[in-house]
């Protein structure tokens, strides 16, 4: 049994990968948010941060590529082996409008012929390993018979399946015959999509599959990990824990950033799924999401926490 965690825009950086890893632990590989190619300018400063060895020594990391342009995937992962990665994961998956209406993420699987030829071009130039992390269509079930035959001519080090369609954005029911199917390959397969109790993780389990993928089931309850992994049994959270985790992605932030207010927008950002953890606490979310200045927040915090 493996379980990764799946890459958050904006949440998941390589303080919130280090910070989970010290104090939950239990997660084989993480996968960063996606990284878009810029020929000319090079890698930003914060996503230079994020894949950089340093940061990363006692996790297994897996950069994330969104493009949909030959050149510029071989290019990106050229550049990210520099930094010791003999791996990327493609992001075929992502349902913003602003990256599907350039036709990348799960824009990209409307146009199957495009897809192909996208795909041939990074598996015949790309040296390192190659997953692939993937909707099953953009609008109709059906498409996946189609996407999954193309998936199969290539080598993918593995096929990551969030079993919705485009159209479907992050809700809506998981379309399960469209997993069934996956499931007949013989490709490497991950399992992604609303894992947020053991008993959802077990049922997948029990369809054979060897990989999970999380992602907001981790965030609103980072003790999910240990459920899983029966080294836990589903009781009240460990607060004095969640605040060493808490404070250790704030600290982070804080020294990186310049200044309160993009600091506490991380942290807001993180409330959102943290409070699920929290019942009966709910109103505090929206004290913090008030909040203009560290210690205010820190003063909420303290009082939510009540460690
Ligand atoms: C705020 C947010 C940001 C995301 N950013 C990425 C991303 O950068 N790359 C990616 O492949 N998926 C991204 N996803 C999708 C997740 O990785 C995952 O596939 C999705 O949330 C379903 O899994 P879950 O139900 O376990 O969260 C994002 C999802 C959310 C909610």
């Amino acid at each position: 049994m493996k379980v990764y965690m799946a890459p958050l825009e904006g949440i998941t950086s390589y303080i919130f990968r280090n910070a989970f890893a010290k104090y939950y632990g239990g997660i084989d590989r993480y996968f960063t948010p996606f990284i878009t190619p810029h020929p000319k300018k090079g890698f930003s400063l914060s996503e230079k941060r994020d894949i950089l060895p340093e940061n990363n020594t006692k996790i297994t990391v897996i950069p994330q590529i969104l493009t949909n342009q030959v050149d510029d995937f071989v290019n990106l992962s050229r550049e990210i082996a520099e930094f010791g990665y003999d791996e990327v994961n493609l992001n075929l998956g992502c349902p913003s409008k602003t990256v599907t209406s350039k036709k990348k993420g799960s824009g990209a699987l409307a146009d199957v012929e495009e897809l192909e030829r996208f795909l041939d071009g990074i598996f015949s130039r790309c040296e390192q390993k190659i997953s692939i992390k993937t909707r099953i269509g953009d609008s109709d079930e059906k498409e996946w018979e189609k996407i999954l035959e193309i998936y199969e001519k290539y080598p993918l080090s593995e096929l990551i399946v969030h079993p919705r369609l485009r159209v479907d954005f992050y809700r809506g029911e998981i379309h399960w015959l469209a997993w069934k199917r996956a499931m007949q390959s013989e490709k490497k397969l991950v399992y992604n999509g609303d894992i947020c109790t053991k008993d959802d993780a077990k049922s997948i389990f029990q369809f054979g599959v060897e990989t999970l993928m999380i992602g907001r089931g981790l965030l609103k309850n980072p003790e999910l990990i240990s459920e899983i992994r029966g080294e836990k049994g589903k009781k009240e959270m460990n607060r004095s824990r969640f605040k060493q985790f808490h404070d250790e992605i704030y600290l982070g932030y804080a020294q990186i950033m310049s200044g309160d207010t993009p600091t506490l927008f991380k942290m807001k950002e993180l409330w959102g799924f943290w409070i699920t953890s929290f019942a009966g606490k709910e109103k505090y979310l929206k004290k913090i999401r008030k909040v203009q200045n560290r210690a205010e927040y820190i003063q909420i915090v303290s009082e939510l926490l009540e460690v």
